[in-house]
């Protein structure tokens, strides 16, 4: 059975007494899930302190090189030397704002396995490509691109997160047969590509996910999760998120 995840991506949210608010109401609360994993994805500078609580912590971004003049950039070595446990590669914010190509994102791809280095690859369709019927194959393109030479011996380091742009940060979040329609064809892809072990990646969806849409959309059998933006900021509502995805 594959492992359900709630991540929780704080993007360039939050200031330092705030992720100690954070963590003081995280600590009052029951999080005992054994099937499921929680993950958080702060800002690069409270990394260091988040993992010395025990929490699997993980980056929002790394860069494609190994080291050197790469002024603002974090390597995945530095990563893994403070035990960060993954990252996230591909999230649209990183392809739309900061012009990050298909090329770019397989060469971080390729970084991390090379590196042994667990990463949620994000992908999903604008608004316009879903009008135009273009959704699917899309996302077959952004997948075909960032895992052409993903070796399926590594498929733990993998975890794919579908996340329509239109759906993130919305309040609109994507409806289950929209979820459903696009996850079977993840799957399908995952399977043609790398065999019958894509059935143990986990695909988690992403956009809008909140206490309201949660019970409905860890209802479709197959979402094994959900990375949160904006519902993950207070400790409290995504600790609804957490126990909806029990139920
Ligand atoms: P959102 O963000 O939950 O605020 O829509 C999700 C994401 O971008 O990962």
């Amino acid at each position: 059975m594959r492992k359900k995840i709630l991540a929780a991506n704080w993007k360039m949210n939050l200031t330092q007494p705030q992720v100690l608010d954070w963590l003081k109401v995280f600590h009052d609360l029951d999080w005992h899930q054994p099937q499921q994993e929680l993950r958080i994805y702060p800002s690069s500078i409270y990394l260091k302190e988040l993992v010395s609580t025990g929490l699997h912590v993980g980056a929002q971004n790394v860069f494609a090189e190994q080291k050197g003049a790469f002024t603002g950039e974090i390597a995945v070595e530095q990563l893994q030397s403070i035990d960060v446990q993954s990252v996230l590669i591909g999230h649209s914010e990183r392809r739309l704002i900061f012009k990050e190509d298909d090329a770019l994102i397989a060469q971080k791809v390729r970084t991390c396995t090379g590196a042994g280095f667990p990463f949620i690859l994000c992908c999903g369709e604008a608004i316009e490509q879903r009008e135009q019927g273009q959704h699917l194959a899309h996302v077959e393109s952004q997948l075909k691109s960032a895992l052409e030479q993903f070796d399926p011996a590594q498929h733990s380091l993998l975890t794919i997160a579908y996340e329509p742009i239109w759906a993130i940060g919305s309040g609109m979040s994507a409806r289950t047969d929209q979820i459903s329609e696009m996850h079977a064809f993840i799957r399908d892809f995952l399977e043609k590509e790398l065999g019958a072990i894509a059935h143990q990646i986990p695909i988690l969806y992403g956009g809008s996910v909140n206490s309201q849409n949660a019970s409905e959309l860890f209802s479709c059998p197959s979402v094994d999760g959900a990375l949160v933006g904006g519902a993950s900021l207070d400790a409290q509502h995504f600790h609804q998120l957490w126990q909806a995805l029990s139920a």
